[in-house]
């Protein structure tokens, strides 16, 4: 109750506060607004042995020139990472880069990307929006897997359809995708509620992957699915050439983060940037009030 109404509190007063004190709260969780300064971020969550996906802020352009703009950014980015020797590859959200604009608009920029990744011998990840556009977005991954393999979804443990969505997609072979909770406001026709239930479905995901042998990103901070996929990966005796965990930068982790490393698990660090952030961060923050939570246990934390 008492955090529900901090919750909202914070809620209704970020927008309120000049961009300067919102970036001492976001500024954690997001590289910088522009490449250089992502690439820099990059190379040192490498240097300390984490592998990362890049994101540019944004999402709903409704200018083809805007979209070309970014997917042309996220050109730039490719052959930066590969001249630098980097190991990171791409997350895209589609609406960022078209899939607002026309069918056509989001086929062209995917197109670009993945002959792009395909040169410079790197991967995309089409990140999962709200549940409007699954359909789409599993459609395009399809499409796109049967020419560019190196391709990547994710799907959402609290939508009612992903198991469903699963098994469809893995008739058709094995694939890869980054398993998460969701993070979009969606009613209770569309997703799953509760917490505990959301677990539950996540891990019966995740066993469906294991079992399979379908490459799977744990992303998640949520140290009760961390310590159950851990009993999973040995019950099952899964090699660690078929998962890597995966978190957004700047969560805290409580030393989780080194743990995997030590055990020879792969850690991805989902790094975005841009100067969209401010933008991106209250919408995110109206959306799910949860992320106030997040900020306010991390404040407290401190
Ligand atoms: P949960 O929300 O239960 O959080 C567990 C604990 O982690 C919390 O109690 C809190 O302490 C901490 N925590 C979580 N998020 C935090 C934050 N932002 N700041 C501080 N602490 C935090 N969603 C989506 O719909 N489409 C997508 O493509 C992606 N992609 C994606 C990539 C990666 C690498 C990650 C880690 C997550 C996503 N997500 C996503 C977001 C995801 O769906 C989900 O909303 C968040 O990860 C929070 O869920 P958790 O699994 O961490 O559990």
């Amino acid at each position: 109750m008492i955090q529900s109404v901090l919750n909202q509190l914070i809620i209704k007063l970020t927008p309120l506060l000049p961009r300067s004190i919102v970036w001492r709260i976001a500024g954690k969780y997001v590289a910088g607004e522009t490449a250089e300064e992502a690439l820099s971020v990059i190379k040192e969550l490498n240097d300390k042995k984490f592998l990362v996906t890049v994101d540019i802020l944004g999402e709903h352009t409704n200018k083809a020139e805007t979209a070309d703009k970014i997917t042309n950014e996220y050109l730039r980015l490719y052959d930066e990472i590969h001249k630098r020797g980097l190991d990171c590859n791409i997350s895209v959200k589609p609406s960022h880069i078209g899939l607002d604009i026309s069918l056509d608009c989001i086929h062209s920029n995917l197109n670009k990307l993945l002959e792009k990744a395909k040169g410079t011998d790197n991967f995309l990840r089409i990140d999962m929006e709200s549940s409007l556009i699954t359909d789409t977005t599993i459609e395009l991954y399809e499409d796109f897997k049967k020419k560019y393999p190196k391709i990547g979804t994710v799907f959402q443990a609290y939508l009612h359809r992903t198991e469903n969505d699963l098994k469809n997609l893995y008739r058709n072979g094995s694939f890869n995708f980054r398993l998460c909770k969701g993070i979009y406001k969606e009613s209770s026709a569309i997703a799953i509620q509760r917490r505990r239930k959301i677990n539950s479905n996540y891990l019966k995901l995740l066993r469906f992957a294991f079992e399979n042998k379908i490459y799977v990103g744990i992303a998640t901070h949520d140290l009760e699915i961390l310590r159950n996929s851990y009993a999973m990966i040995a019950d099952l005796n899964i090699p660690s050439n078929m998962f890597e965990f995966q978190v957004l930068y700047g969560v805290p982790m409580s030393g989780w983060l080194e743990k995997h490393l030590e055990n020879g698990y792969k850690v991805r660090v989902y790094v975005p940037y841009g100067r969209d952030w401010y933008e991106y961060s209250i919408r995110r923050l109206k959306e799910n009030p949860n992320i106030a939570g997040y900020i306010l246990k991390d404040l407290f934390r401190k």
